[in-house]
Formats: structure tokens, sequence, C-alpha cells
């Protein structure tokens, strides 16, 4: 990640621990994006109210859309969908919400709790096709850390909480191998409890649990068996 970017991760940390109050985080968070980022020129929170979209602390130009409804704009359409959305033009928008003219591209990132959406971070560039993957990483990470400020609301959100769950689903390959397979990385940093540490990538946990799974198959255990696996907290143990 560009270290402009890694550098402002480090700062909204310590402002994101420095305290509880939501409004105060936030603020302090668009002026941080507002400030350090040249082509964010409007940089706003929207959070989540009786089925809308409220506008929260921002900075830039005022707006009129105070209050989006889910679906319209490119802020409700993030929502709707609940992950991040960028415009390059927004001109070639049919539905947009015009803050301003000199706007040319946008990228709207959901903030969610347990899988709902909560609000989101809305920038505004007068750069065409101003965002790019650098921005979406760096911003998702900052909702992320974000997303604990509205965890005291949980017990609402968990109420409304519906589990997506598909027809076919394998945590083993549909995660982790497709995570080794496309973007490999350190999965675990283990310490043993001599103090030694030991680093598994994900590729490291696909091995381990295709020769758990081939394990297993040998021993003719097929799907829909219920197996009890019983090993200590290492490494082997989140493999199988
Ligand atoms: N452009 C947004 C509306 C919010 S303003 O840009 C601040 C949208 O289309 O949802």
């Amino acid at each position: 990640m560009d270290s402009v970017f890694e550098q402002l991760l480090e700062d909204i940390h310590s402002i994101i621990s420095s305290s509880y109050d939501r409004d105060y985080v936030c603020d302090a968070i668009v002026q941080l994006l507002y400030d350090r980022i040249p082509y964010y020129d409007w940089v706003g929170f929207y959070f989540m109210k009786d089925e809308a979209l409220v506008l929260g602390p921002y900075r830039g130009r005022s707006t009129e859309h105070v209050r989006i409804d889910i679906g319209q704009g490119i802020c409700g359409q993030a929502a709707a969908k609940g992950y991040t959305v960028i415009v390059d033009d927004v001109n070639m928008e049919d539905n947009y919400l015009a803050c301003s003219l000199q706007t040319q591209s946008e990228i709207v990132v959901p903030i969610k709790v347990s899988g709902v959406v909560v609000g989101e971070i809305d920038i505004d560039s007068d750069t065409p096709k101003a965002f790019g993957i650098q921005d979406k990483s760096f911003l998702e990470e900052v909702v992320q850390a974000v997303s604990r400020l509205f965890r005291h609301d949980y017990p609402e959100y968990f109420a409304k909480f519906k589990l997506d769950v598909p027809e076919y689903f394998n945590f083993a390959c549909d995660v982790v191998d497709r995570r080794a397979d496309e973007n490999d990385k350190q999965a675990m940093l283990f310490v043993d409890r001599d103090g030694n540490d030991f680093s598994y990538s994900f590729s490291d946990f696909k091995r381990l649990s295709n020769k758990a799974a081939n394990l297993l198959r040998k021993h003719h255990v097929r799907k829909g068996a219920n197996v009890f696996i019983m090993l200590p907290r290492i490494p082997q143990w989140w493999g199988t």
C-alpha cells in the first residue's frame, strides 16, 4: 500500500482508539482524508437511520443530499449492495445525485457490522477516474476500523440480521484455497509454548486441510458424516 495511505491508517487507528464518540472520530477522519489526499475533494460519512442514509460529518462543498433513500444515487446503491462502488465518470450515471457540478468521479464504501450496512464513507473527486484499487483497499480498512464504533448498536442489528447461506459452500475450498490461489499471504503467526514463532500462509493451510481431508477419505469418512476432531490449539487444528 502507498506510504501516504499507510501513514493515514496509522493516524486513523490512533484516533479511533482515543475515543468512543462516533461523531468526534468520524469528524476527525473526514478532516484527515480531506487534508491529506489532494484528489479527495468531498469527504463525508452517511449513517443509516430509519431505513435511509443521513449525512454525518463531512468536508467540502455543502450538499443538499442530507437524506438518501436506499437504492437512490451512488450512495443508496452501495448501501443496497453492501459493497464498495466506484464510479469513474459520474456524468455517465443515470442513478446519480449531484452534489456539485465539479464532481467527476466517486467512491462509496459501506460500513458494516455483522454483515449489516450501518453507514458509509462517500468521497467525490473533481478529477475523472480518480479512485483505484489502492483507494478501495485503503478505505475498506478505514471502514473496518470505524465499524467498531457502531458495535454498541449490536442488538438492534443482530435482530435484523439474516444469514445468507449458499446451497453449496465449503469454507476450506471457497475461502482458504481460493485465497491461497488468488492472493496468498500470511494467514497465521503461531507462537508455541517455548516462544518460537512460525508463519503459516493460506497455501500452508490449503496443504494441511488437503492432508486432513485425504486422511478422512482414506478412512471412508464421507460427506454428512459426523466427525469429532480433538487436537490442542495448534495450527493443525485449524487445518482440519
Ligand atoms: N453523489 C452521491 C450523493 C452524495 S453527494 O455526492 C455528497 C450519490 O449519487 O449518491
